[in-house]
């Protein structure tokens, strides 16, 4: 009806939410924009938390009943609505509003039901990339190089004009993989083409057909749950126990002291002893026949704890892999997208040849990696290589996220959670502890894993999502159009459930 009054589909959203939402009042946590802010789609959303039953409340536990007939339930927290969830707001099937600082694990990059998303869906032309998903390594749409141009390539790292798309983040991390030794051999053979001894050998899983190569990963670390993936993720024991792994490097990840800039001098030596292992790794694995062919590493462990490291520690990363013919893949699967302030997290290092592979997923909605041309993954293939309607949605979430200026904001209320987590920080000594974060990819230290969890649920029960981290550490992993007055919002509950404590 409103649609015929206005023929404007994002007016009428505007109008929908003010006719349903606009009067509504709210207690302390109705913090409005201040008044200076620009006027955007994802303001006109919820203007704060909104709890009518414990969660899960009653539809919830009646729907997990349901679907554990199925399925198993264990790690549900409860059902959402996402017809009714907007911006940095999740409405769950009890009708409770909570403020999401957690987003799906990280991957939504502007908010729920974003009007200009909405927009792509509706748009007819657009109806077949939905409907038709295509085998994309044989069939592709007319319009795919178009469409990869405007999305995916827009926003290549540094030196890599190529990428290939892939489903999620495992099975992006699983083929770059694939990639790094298919390199690795055909430097080795000095050319692409294998020999007859390599083809029989390689179909019952021998060498030389099937290489004794290695990739080195860092403890702590988290790439993943495929196969090969778990072999290079080292963040918590319940992800790999019973599975057969690799015999391949595993390098500490240095354990930095926060603030970073107070204590400069620890942790550059940390840094140092860290690279040092790197390189007689690289060696010892060389020597006992399995050498390392690339080294995976994220620019910040992200389920490992949200541990740090220097732009000087990747760079000398970064060379310590060229002098030993190493590969160097950059795991961005939750760093990249804008949450660290640049698009990159890489692009913090300053570097113009980062790394020969960059994997991506989560915000950036399709799953894949960007690889230097001699990557070329002419032997990586599936079914799907992605999906064509998911690069339509990036294309418009990196005009949002161009036309709203949108890292120049996480950087904004990146600033003001960090402040914030220091204030709270220096007000509950007992309590928290090492706040750090680039953007509003921030993290900060409960005092141990029982009093996380538990601070976790509380500020759940007031109408916060947060998520947890390594043994005892929050992270706080907002939507890019989280603003400062969200960052205020979230402060007041955070503040009232530490009070808890004290
Ligand atoms: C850094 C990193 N790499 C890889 C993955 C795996 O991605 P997915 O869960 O989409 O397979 C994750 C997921 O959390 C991640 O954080």
């Amino acid at each position: 009806m409103l649609t015929k009054l206005t023929g404007d589909f994002e007016v009428m959203w505007q109008q929908v939410w003010w006719l349903l939402f606009g009067l509504e009042t709210n207690s302390k946590l109705n913090k409005q924009p201040p008044c200076s802010a620009p006027k955007t789609q994802v303001e006109f959303e919820y203007d704060g938390p909104s709890m009518k039953t414990e969660v899960p409340g009653p539809r919830s536990k009646e729907l997990a009943k349901q679907l554990g007939e199925m399925q198993n339930v264990g790690a549900i927290n409860f059902f959402c609505n996402y017809e009714e969830s907007r911006g940095n707001y999740l409405v769950d099937v009890d009708g409770n509003r909570m403020l999401d600082v957690y987003t799906q694990i990280s991957s939504i990059p502007i908010g729920y039901s974003h009007p200009s998303l909405m927009k792509v869906l509706s748009n007819p032309n657009n109806m077949s990339a939905f409907v038709n998903r295509p085998a994309l390594g044989i069939l592709p749409p007319e319009n795919f190089p178009e469409k990869l141009a405007e999305s995916l390539l827009s926003v290549s790292p540094s030196g890599m004009s190529r990428a290939q798309t892939m489903a999620c983040g495992s099975c992006s991390n699983e083929n770059a993989f694939k990639s790094m030794f298919i390199w690795y051999r055909n430097k080795e053979r000095g050319h692409n083409n294998p020999s007859e001894e390599d083809i029989r050998s390689c179909m019952i899983n021998q060498s030389p057909g099937c290489p004794n190569l290695s990739i080195l990963s860092f403890m702590g670390g988290f790439h993943g749950r495929t196969m090969g993936c778990l072999a290079t993720t080292h963040s918590k024991a319940i992800h790999k126990l019973d599975v057969p792994s690799f015999d391949w490097p595993i390098a500490p990840f240095p354990k930095l002291k926060y603030p970073l800039e107070e204590f400069t001098r620890e942790n550059a030596q940390e840094e140092a002893r860290c690279l040092e292992e790197v390189e007689d790794l690289i060696v010892q694995w060389r020597q006992k026949g399995r050498p390392v062919a690339g080294i995976i590493i994220e620019p910040i462990q992200a389920e490992g704890g949200d541990n740090h490291a220097s732009p000087d520690f990747f760079r000398k990363l970064r060379n310590i892999a060229h002098k030993h013919g190493c590969a160097f893949h950059v795991d961005e699967v939750q760093t990249g997208c804008g949450a660290t302030g640049k698009f990159w997290a890489h692009e913090h290092w300053g570097m113009e040849d980062p790394a020969d592979i960059v994997s991506f997923s989560k915000k950036m909605l399709t799953g894949g990696f960007y690889h230097k041309d001699e990557f070329q993954p002419y032997r990586i293939f599936n079914t799907w290589m992605g999906d064509p309607s998911k690069n339509l949605l990036l294309a418009e979430v990196l005009n949002v996220i161009r036309r709203e200026n949108l890292l120049e904001e996480v950087s904004r209320s990146g600033k003001a959670l960090l402040q914030g987590l220091y204030q709270l920080q220096a007000q509950y000594p007992n309590l928290l502890s090492s706040a750090r974060g680039v953007g509003t990819f921030c993290a900060v230290d409960i005092r141990d894993e029982a009093t996380r969890n538990s601070i976790l649920i509380k500020a759940r029960d007031k109408g916060v999502l947060l998520g947890g981290c390594g043994d005892r550490s929050i992270r706080f992993r907002p939507a890019l159009v989280f603003k400062e007055y969200h960052v205020h919002i979230f402060l007041n509950v955070f503040n009232d459930v530490l009070a808890e404590y004290n």
